[in-house]
């Protein structure tokens, strides 16, 4: 149910974006990424998320005071899976095919960057803009890649992007280190035959085509100024950027996926160190994964604004 919501939009938060079609309220993103990953749900308090969305709405408050909203919505939406006092917040490992910059690629033999890789992303998923309101936004809390990829484009530009020192990722492991701190968890994934959970389609259609996500108060497109090459992504984001900071920071994405292949998976968390603890909420709580998965796909990515009207 939320499982497989979480982990599509999940999967699409993994890809690169080019541009597609600008309108004046709304600009459509077409990826050619491929993404192919395991993610879980982990329980966190929802004192500490909302210490979190206190900390981001006092970030982006310093404008004119109309920024969006983000809170926990008062209903749950998978009784079934949350407790009173958790919400989640989504984990995911995997590797990025980005093929927005092919043209990019074969003009450079030997590229300065790595456009494709591994990759975790954090967020904190089914949010609404007021308590009774429907958990459609998402709060995009971390992206982490290896710093040994050098300056990546940062294709999606509602990220915090962090690097680390090491990602792995296998059929059976995933493992990300920085300084002292280690996340290290356990994968049984169940692809061959590929059966997805059941009970997830409904919720799924519900919140997925309408599922936003929210970020960083300025979007970065700085990488697009540090390297003078052509490719798509960097011609559409100098297109969109003076509209994007305009609105910013009222505006997010919306994805879509074409080809999903959610699978059964077992996560378990091996290693869990302070620093890591704290990037997901955790704090000195148990660890409790409520839900995990294995994906793969294409994905299309749209940067809306306003995304609260
Ligand atoms: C802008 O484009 C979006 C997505 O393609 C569409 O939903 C919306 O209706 C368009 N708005 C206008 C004003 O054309
Ligand atoms: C809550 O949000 C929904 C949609 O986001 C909106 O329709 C509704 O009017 C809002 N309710 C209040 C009390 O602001
Ligand atoms: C967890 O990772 C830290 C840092 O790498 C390491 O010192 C510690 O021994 C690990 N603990 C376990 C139980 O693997
Ligand atoms: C995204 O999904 C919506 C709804 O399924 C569809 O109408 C739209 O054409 C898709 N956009 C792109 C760019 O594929």
């Amino acid at each position: 149910m939320m499982v497989h919501q979480l982990l599509y939009q999940a999967l699409i938060i993994q890809t690169g974006l080019s541009l597609f079609a600008v309108n004046a309220t709304y600009v459509d993103y077409v990826t050619s990424g491929t993404w192919n990953g395991v993610g879980f749900n982990i329980a966190v308090k929802r004192e500490k998320i909302q210490e979190k969305l206190d900390a981001y709405h006092s970030s982006i408050s310093d404008g004119c005071g109309d920024g969006p909203k983000l809170v926990l919505p008062e209903k749950q939406v998978f009784p079934e899976l949350e407790t009173r006092e958790h919400h989640f917040v989504h984990v995911d490992f995997g590797y990025l095919t980005s093929r927005d910059f092919d043209d990019f690629l074969e003009d450079n033999p030997h590229p300065c960057v790595s456009v494709s890789g591994l990759e975790v992303a954090v967020i904190i998923p089914l949010l609404a803009a007021n308590a009774s309101g429907p958990p459609i936004y998402a709060l995009a809390l971390a992206k982490l890649y290896e710093k040994s990829r050098g300056d990546i484009p940062k294709s999606n530009f509602l990220y915090p992007y962090i690097p680390v020192d090491e990602i792995q990722f296998s059929d059976s492991e995933g493992v990300v280190k920085k300084g002292s701190d280690e996340l290290r968890v356990s994968i049984i994934k169940h692809n061959d035959p590929c059966e997805p959970p059941r009970s997830i389609a409904e919720e799924f259609d519900e919140f997925f085509v309408a599922e936003f996500h929210f970020g960083l108060p300025k979007p970065d497109f700085s990488f697009c100024d540090r390297h003078s090459f052509q490719s798509d992504f960097c011609t559409n984001a100098k297109r969109v950027q003076c509209a994007v900071h305009r609105h910013a920071p009222n505006l997010c994405q919306k994805y879509n996926i074409s080809n999903p292949r959610p699978c059964e998976a077992l996560v378990e968390i091996l290693n869990v160190t302070s620093g890591f603890r704290d990037l997901i909420l955790l704090g000195n709580d148990p660890v409790n994964i409520l839900s995990s998965e294995s994906y793969s796909g294409d994905t299309v990515v749209g940067l809306k604004y306003p995304c609260q009207e």
